[in-house]
Formats: structure tokens, C-alpha cells, sequence
């Protein structure tokens, strides 16, 4: 299961983090992945001069509700496991 951390600090709030977790819930419930993808909410990951910031299984990765979508798409559904 992929963990999914979104930062929800005042920073990254300012930056669009609510738009960024819509589009990740809004990507899970399209491609039913209840059972792959784990998200959370978490405060400043102390990487405030970024985009809002993400980690994947513990990599950083910045992003912005425009490149959520594809953050995403490359990264989580394109990675999934096949069955
Ligand atoms: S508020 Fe998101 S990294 Fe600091």
C-alpha cells in the first residue's frame, strides 16, 4: 500500500493543499483504490519555501493543485502493482 502525505501547514494550505487532496481523493474513489493508497493530512514538513509539500513512501516531492493530476497519475497509477 502506497502512504501518501499531504502537508496541511499554514504554508502549503496558502498553496493549495485542500485542492491537492481533493484531487488525490477525487483520483482514489475514480480508479477504486481504497486498498492501495493510504492518505494522511500532516503539519509543516519543513519544506515551506516549496510547492505543497507531498511525501510518497517517504520521498519529497512538490506539488501544486494544477500538477496534482499528473503528480498522481506518474506517479501512483503508473507504479501501481499489476494484478
Ligand atoms: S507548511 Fe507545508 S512544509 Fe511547511
Amino acid at each position: 500500500m502506497a502512504s501518501l502525505l499531504v502537508c496541511i501547514g499554514s504554508s502549503c494550505h496558502l498553496k493549495g493543499s485542500y485542492n491537492v487532496i481533493q484531487t488525490f481523493q477525487q483520483m482514489v474513489e475514480e480508479y477504486d483504490l481504497h486498498d492501495q493508497v493510504e492518505m494522511k493530512a500532516q503539519f509543516c514538513m519543513k519544506r515551506c519555501q516549496q510547492g505543497v509539500s507531498v511525501s510518497l513512501d517517504g520521498v519529497d516531492y512538490d506539488v501544486s493543485p494544477q500538477t496534482a493530476r499528473e503528480f498522481f497519475i506518474t506517479h501512483i497509477l503508473q507504479n501501481r502493482p499489476t494484478p
